[in-house]
């Protein structure tokens, strides 16, 4: 199984390796009936690095997700991921970004009454022609990345489990599979560990930051534990009320500035 497993930093093809940053943001905005939710936002992420997202609840974290793939429109800024203008895409090309970053929600959005390989083998959609995708006829290097996939993180035996029948840490780990087996390099996470207990957001984290230092994934997660971000992440960005609060390393986040981020919001 070693030699198929997904967390292999030369299998991630689709991007620049020679580029410094996976994802630079400049002078985004967003506004919502004409309150900025995101205003004048400008980070890099570096790549194969553990970024983590943090801020109060409000202050424009799943905004920016949304924004970085475009699931809504910036209104105005510039957004690069790999180099390509993310703000420029026409639908098709979209599509083909989109295809290459791996998805991890709060709720998991695994489909509950497939099993686990079938939930993982839904990355490869894309890839897989229309007939063998509506007879969910995968090919046998797909089935083994798949549970490769599931192997490295730790549900080789669930494979056939259905979804709805693991826990939430289990389902939450094989969203992270089926975000290795996208074969892309960039994960985005938005509150993976929201609803886990804290061994199995632990569990999480360990993953998800072993695909950054180990695999070359660069991986983007926000998160509301603080303790948890400053252990694990590399670099941890913080938007208060839409903007740039904090840029920087877990060491540089100190008591001060993280009792400032989430004092007293102001009305
Ligand atoms: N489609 C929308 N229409 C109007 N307002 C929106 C929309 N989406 C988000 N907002 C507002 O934008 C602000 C930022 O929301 P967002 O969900 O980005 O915050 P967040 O940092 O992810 O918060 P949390 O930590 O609670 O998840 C909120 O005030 C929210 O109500
Ligand atoms: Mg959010």
């Amino acid at each position: 199984m070693s030699s198929l497993t997904p967390i292999d930093p030369t299998r991630c093809q689709p991007f620049d390796a020679g580029q410094t940053d996976v994802i630079t943001v400049r002078n985004l905005c967003k506004s919502f009936n004409t309150r900025a939710v995101l205003d004048d936002v400008s980070f890099s992420i570096p790549r194969g690095k553990f970024v983590v997202l943090l801020g109060p609840s409000g202050g424009g974290k799943s905004t920016l997700f949304r924004c970085l793939t475009r699931l809504i429109e910036p209104d105005s800024g510039h957004i690069s991921i790999n180099n390509t203008t993310i703000t420029g895409l026409d639908a098709g090309a979209l599509n083909e970004f989109r295809r290459q970053v791996g998805f991890i929600f709060q709720q998991f959005n695994l489909v509950k009454r497939l099993s686990a390989l079938d939930n993982v083998l839904a990355a490869r959609l894309g890839y897989t022609s229309t007939l063998r995708a509506l007879l969910r006829r995968f090919s046998k290097s797909d089935r083994q990345l798949a549970l490769a996939c599931l192997d490295s993180v730790g549900l080789l035996e669930q494979a056939y489990q259905k979804a709805q029948t693991l826990s939430g840490g289990q389902q939450q780990r094989v969203a992270i599979a089926r975000a290795f087996a996208q074969q892309g390099e960039l994960i985005l996470a938005d509150e993976p560990i929201s609803s886990l207990d804290p061994e199995s957001s632990e569990n999480v984290l360990q993953i998800l930051q072993r695909a950054a230092r180990e695999s070359g994934f660069s991986v983007l997660c926000s998160l509301h534990q603080v303790d948890l971000a400053v252990r694990y992440a590399d670099q941890i960005v913080a938007l208060k009320h839409g903007r740039i609060f904090f840029d920087g390393t877990s060491d540089d986040f100190n008591a001060n500035v993280r009792e400032e981020l989430y004092n007293a919001v102001k009305v």
